[in-house]
């Protein structure tokens, strides 16, 4: 039983869900047993392209969620439909993965855990950057001291956003912000290699429409460690991510929320860099596809066990990770319709 297969269904078939696909048939043991979209003809083509001779197709999520062929709902819908459609999912007796983030506010992703409780179902965020290798890798050394102690954080993630009006990106009714999108993961980032900020203060500049398109975020986390955390929409960052500690730095690229490497490199007081002495860590184990299939191996993993929750991603961390965001939106002025 430890390898059976885990029947996969998509909830959407946007940019991410082709792209989670493409991953998915990657992973031993997943098959995309159906896909559900708002429209057949959608459902149709992505099943023909993505799945197998047996792969079924849906013109509603709530067919889709009550295919008995389907073990694990993955929500790929923007944000602001994420409750309804883990609820759907859950009331049909499904486990969820659910993209990120799970939820605008905080009390709906609570809602959301709850009801994972209450029908005693797995839940997990999509937070695909806590399942690979080289920053589960980094996350452990780092813990382990041996590239000393950490003092400084630097994160951002931004890429310019040209899209219509209309666009999940840009509109406030589905939840658009940089700091939902984008500054998620140098928020995660931190918390992963420095644990739960203790106190976050933020300055962000508005769309027209009252959301965040840029953010620039800064954070105090335990041991007195410092973090400088952006997230843009209207230009291109480094998408790079460095550790400072007292012996030395630690580079992460070339994109930190799915990195092929993290360097560190020490220093000596009066000589500087070492870099014959640089320590370089891929992970140790390999990438699955471009980064989504190790978090589509980790969630095989946990309900092959029986797991509720992934150690690597558990609802505390989603949790704490959107009462910041609740906070920091609180600071720029950022507000919702329905959050
Ligand atoms: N993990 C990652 O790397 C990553 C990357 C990008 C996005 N995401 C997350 O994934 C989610 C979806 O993002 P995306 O970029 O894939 O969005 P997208 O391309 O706009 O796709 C969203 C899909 O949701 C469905 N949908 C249902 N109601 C909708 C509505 N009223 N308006 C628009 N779409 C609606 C549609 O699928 P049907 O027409 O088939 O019903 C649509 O194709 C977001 O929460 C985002 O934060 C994660």
């Amino acid at each position: 039983m430890s390898d059976r297969e885990i029947g996969w269904g998509i909830l959407a078939t946007g940019k991410i869900a082709r792209t989670f696909a493409r991953d998915l048939a990657l992973v031993p043991g997943a098959r995309l047993a159906a896909v559900g979209s708002r429209s057949m003809g959608s459902a149709r083509a992505f099943a023909a392209e993505h799945g197998d001779a047996d792969t079924r197709a849906h013109g509603t999520y709530e067919d889709l969620v009550t295919d008995p062929a389907v073990e694990v709902v993955y929500v790929a819908t923007p944000h602001s439909f994420h409750l309804d459609n883990a609820r759907a999912a859950f009331e049909a007796g499904k486990h969820v993965l659910c993209e990120k983030p799970v939820a605008l506010a905080t009390a709906d992703a609570a809602e959301m855990v709850r009801l994972a409780g209450e029908h005693d179902r797995f839940l997990m965020e999509a937070m695909w950057m806590a399942c690979h290798p080289v920053v589960r890798e980094l996350r452990a050394e780092l813990a382990s001291g041996r590239f000393g102690a950490p003092h400084q954080v630097q994160a951002e993630l931004g890429f310019r956003v040209d899209a219509g009006p209309e666009s999940r990106m840009l509109d406030p009714a589905l939840g658009a912000s940089a700091l939902l999108d984008m500054g998620i993961y140098p928020l995660t980032f931190a918390h992963l290699m420095l644990g739960p900020a203790e106190e976050l203060t933020a300055t962000a500049a508005l769309s027209d429409r009252g959301i965040d398109l840029d953010i620039a975020i800064a954070g105090r986390y335990p041991g007195g460690a410092l973090a400088a955390l952006n997230a843009s929409m209207t230009s291109w960052s480094s998408r790079r991510a460095a550790i400072a500690t007292d012996l030395g730095r630690i580079d992460v690229g070339p994109e930190f929320h799915h990195p092929a490497w993290a360097v560190f490199t020490p220093y000596e007081p009066g000589a500087g860099p070492q870099p014959d002495r640089a320590v370089t860590l891929t992970g140790t184990e390999p990438v699955i596809g471009q980064g989504y299939g190790n978090e589509i191996a980790e969630v095989n993993r946990c309900l092959r066990e029986g797991l509720r929750e992934s150690p690597l991603v558990p609802h505390a961390q989603t949790l704490a990770i959107l009462g910041q965001m609740d906070d920091l939106r609180r600071q720029v002025g950022v507000t919702f319709p329905d959050a």
